[in-house]
């Protein structure tokens, strides 16, 4: 078993999953202000300190993933960020990419930028204690989208991106998120990120990216927000492993998918359903972002100072998660 793959499954075996808390100082801004708290270095690094000194952490969390500003922050008992991590068990990862722009000759799509340096700053990263990191390809749905460009495009940084990292010795999460966002179908959802994702294993193939050595973090297959046409979650779980299993190599060890917008409830459950109907070698559990701080973060604006019940809240959902990524979750266990 290579290092690597060593840490993979570190992170992500009996249903631990991934605690994605590296939104940006603008998303993070954005998320408190609608909480009415006022988004400084303070505040943001003091509600993700209860997070990362929370008992859930120990059973459900194999992973974090960090913004840079927290990795080189200092938490309340002097310990730096990766450390406290540690302490519990998980291990430290850091997002990696400076963004989302707008992609040039279609500049209504995105490409993911921060390739320039990226050696260098990986090496800081290591040294500070993260051994694993995310690089986020994002794309939209609709008639003309996504494109060739914006497909190829994104696929090729995603993989430049992941070489360089195992180079430097962590395992990089290949994040190629489809949006939720419009009034597609499933079955168009299905069909447009099955060609996503297969362009980035042609791209990570190409570039002898070791796919034993990282995590694939997509979207579920959902039909838009937008769309009149609702699916089961039994469906949603059914064409999710079934686009996954025509699309990703069998060496890849593990598989979290991001929350992307989904309710916590929706998100455990579709979890829970896929993992229950998983007939394929991969292991599928969750990185979460909103899935996972939601709740934690409302009850946490109410008074900053709580941060007992902050970390019963995150705690329950960590617990609910974990047990969606064994398939042992049912919706009475929500209310215990
Ligand atoms: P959500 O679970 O809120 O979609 O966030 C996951 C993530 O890391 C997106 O890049």
């Amino acid at each position: 078993m290579s290092e690597l793959n060593k840490i993979v499954l570190k992170i992500i075996s009996n249903g631990k999953g991934i605690l994605a808390a590296d939104e940006s100082n603008g998303t993070m801004t954005k998320r408190l202000e609608a909480v009415n708290v006022k988004s400084t270095p303070e505040n943001r690094l003091s509600f993700r300190e209860i997070l990362f000194s929370s008992d859930g952490m120990k059973d459900c969390i194999g992973g974090v993933i960090l913004y840079d500003e927290t990795i080189n922050q200092i938490s309340s008992t002097e310990k730096s960020i990766p450390d406290l991590i540690s302490s519990s068990g998980a291990v430290p990862g850091i997002k990696v990419d400076t963004g989302a722009k707008n992609l040039a000759n279609s500049p209504e799509e995105k490409i993911t930028e921060g390739l320039d340096g990226l050696r260098d700053r990986l090496k800081k990263y290591y040294d500070l204690g993260a051994r694993f990191t995310k690089w986020r390809g994002v794309y939209s749905i609709s008639e003309k989208y996504p494109s060739k460009l914006a497909i190829n495009s994104n696929a090729h940084a995603l993989a430049r991106y992941s070489a360089l990292v195992q180079e430097s010795g962590m395992v990089p999460i290949v994040e190629p998120e489809v949006l939720m966002d419009g009034d597609h179908s499933a079955e168009v959802c299905f069909k447009k990120t099955s060609e996503v994702i297969k362009k980035c294993f042609e791209e990570l193939i190409l570039h002898k990216v070791d796919l034993s050595g990282i995590i694939l973090k997509p979207n579920m297959i959902l039909a838009g927000n937008l769309s009149k046409n609702k699916v089961s979650n039994e469906e949603v779980s059914l064409n999710t492993i079934k686009c996954l299993k025509e699309s990703v190599p069998n060496e890849v060890p593990g598989i979290a998918f991001l929350s992307g917008g989904q309710s916590e409830i929706e998100a455990t459950e579709n979890l829970n359903l896929i993992n229950k109907n998983n007939d394929t070698n991969f292991i599928m559990t969750y990185s979460y972002g909103r899935a996972l701080q939601q709740s934690a973060l409302k009850v946490w604006s109410k008074n900053i100072e709580d941060k007992v019940t902050t970390q019963n809240t995150f705690n329950h959902r960590a617990k609910m998660c974990t047990l969606a990524a064994r398939g042992k979750w049912t919706s009475k266990l929500e209310s215990k």
